[in-house]
């Protein structure tokens, strides 16, 4: 059994030639884990596999992780977490863009960032596929990084960026709020989902992933909120505002992004250290159930800006 590895677009690979059945030799395990850090984005076609199979295949990539949103875990695998569109819940996930109703759509966002801990990835396995829309983005963060001129690195070398969690889209400063209109019944208030209401998280705007050593542009629109002391280090604060909006424009280039367009059985892996992720969402009533397993971070990338 040999894996084969076979490029998307521009970022993440296709990664075939093992049954996911069958037990996983040490080797290939170790060949799996090694090709997430090197590629971030790791997509298996057509594996027919039960809750059990991807939880116990997740745990290759370290511990498994419960997510704070218990209402959506499943009861019998509590390590699973069921993404689902076109239920009851549909009208809290239900926003207006451009005059046009879309249920579950997000922007890009790393799992937990607004906690300074990041989750360290997440596997996705389609079990009922959306008639139309419902695709899911990854955006390879470290490949941003890596293009972007020396200038810009040499001044995010000194950098610090603030993420400052909200319910409401229309609080986000770096979100594209043109055209939309939140639903009726958008949660407001952290409390709403049964959340806390947490505190900024400060990130250097360069992280070092701490297992490839690959610098990773720790900038990503959703709950970003501004550049930390930005007269320190030569910036006006309208300055610092034309940075963070012309490197969430680079982030979210064709070049370091993929769209996957799910088929039934498909699964994406990610590393949510280094990449970003959004959902376009689908239209209201259409089906879509995504299973999730969600890998531990047991390292804190950021700080945690207490309340004065
Ligand atoms: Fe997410």
């Amino acid at each position: 059994m040999s894996l084969q590895v076979t490029p998307l677009n521009n970022v993440g690979v296709e990664v075939s030639g093992f049954d996911i059945n069958a037990p996983i030799s040490s080797d290939i395990q170790a060949r799996l884990k090694a090709l997430w850090y090197e590629h971030a984005i790791l997509v298996f076609r057509g594996q027919d596999i039960s809750p059990e199979k991807q939880i116990e295949f997740s745990r290759i990539f370290g511990p498994l992780e419960m997510h704070p949103l218990a209402s959506t875990t499943s009861a019998e695998y509590p390590e699973l977490f069921v993404l689902e569109n076109g239920g009851d819940k549909d009208k809290f996930f239900t926003a207006f863009y451009e005059g046009e109703e879309i249920v579950g759509r997000l922007d890009w966002h790393m799992d937990l960032h607004y906690t300074a801990r990041p989750n360290h990835g997440a596997l996705l396995r389609a079990v009922v596929v959306a008639e139309e829309d419902g695709l899911t983005g990854f955006g390879d963060l470290a490949k941003a990084y890596d293009a972007l001129d020396d200038d810009t690195k040499a001044l995010l070398e000194k950098l610090e960026v603030a993420y400052s969690f909200s319910m409401q889209r229309r609080h986000m400063r770096y979100v594209n709020l043109e055209g939309y209109e939140p639903g009726p019944y958008s949660p407001k208030n952290p409390t709403d989902v049964g959340f806390p209401d947490f505190s900024d998280a400060v990130y250097p705007a360069v992280v070092t992933h701490p297992v490839s050593g690959r610098k990773v542009l720790e900038v990503v629109e959703q709950f970003l909120d501004r550049v930390i002391t930005p007269q320190q280090f030569g910036l006006s604060n309208d300055e610092s505002i034309e940075l963070l909006e012309r490197l969430v424009a680079h982030g979210k280039k064709p070049d370091f992004t993929y769209f996957h367009d799910w088929r039934e059985g498909d699964m994406v892996l990610w590393d949510n250290w280094r990449a970003m992720h959004c959902t376009t969402g689908t239209k209201p009533g259409i089906k879509r159930v995504i299973n999730r397993t969600t890998i531990e971070g047991d390292i804190t990338l950021g700080r945690v800006l207490k309340a004065e």
